[in-house]
């Protein structure tokens, strides 16, 4: 029993060890990689659906729901890069010299984590609707893309430090 009790103990030691033994490097890893979905993947997609709703560039559904669908992919693997540390002034900014490449993460994403995922998985269903309104038309799909975008406003409001623009 004593064993046993022991091997407990040694096996949740290497586990907070474990957690703990999450470099600086793999900090910053994780704000890059999560600024880069917002702003190459999400970002664009938005614009080109913002675009078309406006007529500044021809409505084309096919085009629109690639965009739309492109949205949807991010927000599983988004959540997964928030490691401790990489809220705005956290470690991971400590070794970021650039401010503009610094973390943008208010600290209310990890006292609130669960309610920031639920946000997350808003936008990814928001956005699957808005890319299967697109071939019922312009219409139907204005509307579910303006329900999108309340999402990413609704998400950046309360956990977005916006630290430039
Ligand atoms: C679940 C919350 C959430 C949702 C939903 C969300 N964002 Fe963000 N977004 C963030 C956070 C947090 C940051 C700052 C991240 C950081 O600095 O690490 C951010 C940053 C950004 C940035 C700045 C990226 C950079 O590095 O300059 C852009 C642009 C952006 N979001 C666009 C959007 C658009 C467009 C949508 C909707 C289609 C959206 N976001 C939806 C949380 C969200």
């Amino acid at each position: 029993m004593q064993k046993l009790m022991m091997l407990v103990c040694v096996c949740v030691s290497v586990a907070i060890c474990a957690t703990a033994a999450i470099s600086a490097e793999d900090l910053v890893a994780a704000v890059k990689e999560r600024r880069d979905l917002m702003k190459k993947t999400v970002a664009p997609a938005a614009k080109l659906g913002g675009q078309m709703i406006k007529g500044v560039k021809p409505y084309d559904a096919a085009e629109a729901a690639k965009a739309m669908n492109e949205i949807s992919a991010v927000p599983d693997k988004y959540v997964t890069l928030f490691p401790k540390g990489t809220e705005h002034g956290g470690v991971a900014d400590s070794q970021i010299p650039d401010k503009d490449d610094q973390s943008e993460a208010k600290p209310e994403i990890w006292e609130n984590f669960d309610d920031f995922k639920k946000i997350a998985m808003k936008l990814k269903d928001a956005s699957a609707k808005a890319a299967g309104a697109a071939e019922q038309g312009k219409g139907t799909f204005t509307a579910a893309f303006n329900d999108m975008t309340k999402v990413c406003k609704e998400c950046h409001e309360t956990y977005r430090e916006k630290l430039e623009q």
